[in-house]
């Protein structure tokens, strides 16, 4: 019996195109090309499954067009770059990654939080360009994460980590927001407590972004939501972009509305808004959260468990649209 044709689409770790390829005829794309959505469709022709990253978008279009492709598995958590309405409709499964980079992406949103409120990578750089001459009293003075308020909008898993750092690390008072308040038992083990999104802005020290993107997000922190803020407060993104509007953020920091920035993720990215290159008191990462070798490689591994579990048993270990799988 022949394998199933796969599409790795985007370059990865070789020894799990190795794993790919024991169950599948694979096609990968190690020179990691950019592939338009036209390129990609084209690609995908005759392929029953799609290792995708999160820059690939899976959608009514592009599906009328792969006719045989039965299941999407995404190497990330977020799948905002899936139209899932459109691939239930059309018996496509897709998968993400969730649970394996939830440590990793918390640490990484601490350490973007500090970067940004202790003036980390600002104070470098003026380092570097030969400007330090003196030791003062007020240089690169930032704001303490001990002791302030670290709020946290959305409170999912990563949302938690974030949460129990700074709450047990370094004894912040957390509040947080999210679409459902969680139980007593993880409150208290988060010591965190849900409050309004405006008692939410009013109040944080350290506000930390972890919300999924959808329309209902789509600028949830804009010019409005950043006037509500402290004018020493810090925001950090580590979710989508989108969720910020950066043209009003890239102005809030011009102004001195808000102190300063930590963003990892960006609207448009990998392109970045002009007019956040030019502020200083920006921190800005590309996309990296969840980037440690053993996260990463863990993340692509359970895209591929979820290829080889759907396709040769039809039981994929994280499925996302649990409809298609009830119709069998
Ligand atoms: C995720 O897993 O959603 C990360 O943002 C990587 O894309």
């Amino acid at each position: 019996m022949s394998k199933p044709a796969v599409l790795v689409a985007r370059a990865v770790f070789p020894e799990v195109l190795e794993r790919l390829s024991q169950h599948f005829e694979v096609s990968s794309n190690q020179a990691d090309d950019t592939w338009s959505a036209d390129e990609l469709a084209a690609r995908l022709a005759g392929q029953q499954g799609v290792f995708t990253t999160a820059s690939e978008r899976i959608d009514a279009a592009l599906l009328a067009r792969c006719p045989e492709l039965k299941i999407a598995a995404n190497m990330a958590v977020g799948y905002n770059n899936f139209d899932l309405d459109a691939m239930t409709a059309r018996g496509v499964l897709a998968t993400n990654a969730p649970d394996v980079l939830t440590e990793t992406t918390a640490d990484f949103g601490f350490a973007l939080l500090m970067a940004t409120a202790r003036r980390i990578a600002e104070s470098e750089h003026y380092l570097r360009a030969g400007q330090w001459t003196k030791w003062s009293y007020d240089l690169f003075a930032g704001s303490d994460i001990h002791g302030a308020t670290l709020g946290i909008l959305g409170m999912g898993r990563i949302g938690q980590g974030i949460a129990r750092r700074g709450a047990h690390g370094f004894g912040m008072d957390v509040i947080y927001h999210n679409r459902s308040r969680l139980t007593p038992a993880l409150e208290a083990e988060c010591k965190a407590r849900y409050v309004s999104k405006e008692e939410l802005l009013r109040q944080a020290d350290h506000l930390v972004l972890v919300l999924p993107y959808s329309a209902a997000s789509h600028h949830a922190i804009g010019a409005a939501e950043l006037a509500q803020m402290k004018p020493t407060a810090t925001l950090v993104n580590i979710a989508r972009g989108g969720i910020v509007d950066d043209a009003a953020l890239a102005a809030a920091l011009r102004g001195k509305r808000i102190a300063a920035a930590g963003l990892d993720v960006f609207e448009g990215e990998p392109a970045v808004h002009p007019g956040l290159l030019t502020v200083p008191n920006v921190v800005l990462t590309p996309h990296i959260a969840s980037a440690s070798v053993p996260t990463r490689l863990a993340m692509a591994n359970l895209a591929a468990d979820n290829l080889i579990g759907y396709l040769t048993q039809g039981k994929p270990l994280t499925p996302l649209n649990d409809a298609v799988l009830a119709k069998g």
